[in-house]
């Protein structure tokens, strides 16, 4: 029986996935992890220390050398590289681009998982990722696997770049998580896959606010068992 509530969240890029888990997170208190940061910091690491993607050795080497820090922020949470923030860096198309490579290394994964587990011991947490309900938190009391249409996916990526005043082509966008989608559902360790005692929501056509009622309503069913 586990001490404290936990929530994963899993499923494809732009699902809505850290959107949703930041709003929970707040209105439940609970401490909300981005596992996808932590896989996305690693590879900034590599290309900061001229490591190529491909050289796994050369990146499972940089792991002890790598600190990754959290902090609260608004908009959102704050990331931090050996006390460097990189919250921006993190998030670049050619970070985007690589992150799988580098995720789909089994002591890359090894490492963060270790990490991640080591966080949730302590507190009320909502996880999302990729294998947070079938690996990292088997046990959590509430597991969702959040999936849109890939062209609702493309679209809502699409719109928050052109907000943040980039120039971004729509087809190359779609291209590019359905890339990532292929290598992250198709590796050999931990792949994406829906958890057994997931709960499937699709967010096709759903604003945030009903995703976030329909998960609020999935915990506190949970919390009342
Ligand atoms: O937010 P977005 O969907 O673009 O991706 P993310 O959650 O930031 O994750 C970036 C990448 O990290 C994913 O495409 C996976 O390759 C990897 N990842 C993973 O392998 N396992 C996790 N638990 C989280 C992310
Ligand atoms: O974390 P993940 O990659 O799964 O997705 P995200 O970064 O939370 O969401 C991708 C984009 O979709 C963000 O701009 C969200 O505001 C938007 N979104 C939406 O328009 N409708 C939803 N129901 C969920 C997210």
């Amino acid at each position: 029986m586990l001490k404290n509530f936990q929530v994963a969240i899993d499923g494809p890029a732009s699902a809505g996935k850290s959107t949703i888990a930041k709003i929970l997170a707040s209105h439940l208190k609970y401490v909300y992890v981005d596992t996808g940061a932590m896989y996305r910091t690693v590879t900034l690491a590599a290309k900061k220390s001229g490591v190529a993607y491909s050289d796994e050795s050369g990146i499972v080497n940089l792991l002890s050398q790598i600190d990754i820090r959290f902090e609260p922020g608004i908009p959102t949470q704050r990331v931090y590289l050996n006390n460097q923030e990189v919250t921006e860096d993190i998030r670049s198309t050619e970070v985007t681009n690589n992150v799988s490579q580098v995720a789909s290394y089994a002591a890359v994964r090894q490492n963060l998982v270790e990490r991640q587990r080591q966080i949730a011991n302590s507190s009320d947490i909502i996880m999302d990722g990729r294998d947070i309900g079938t690996t990292v938190l088997p046990h959590a009391q509430v597991k969702i696997f959040l999936i849109a249409s890939v062209e609702e996916r493309a679209n809502r990526r699409y719109k928050e770049n052109v907000a943040k005043g980039m120039t971004v082509d729509l087809v190359s966008l779609k291209k590019d998580i359905e890339a990532r989608d292929y290598k992250d559902s198709h590796r050999e360790i931990s792949p994406l896959t829906q958890a057994k005692d997931a709960v499937l929501v699709d967010t096709t056509g759903l604003s945030i606010d009903d995703v976030v009622s329909k998960i609020t309503k999935i915990i506190q069913n949970k919390q009342k068992q």
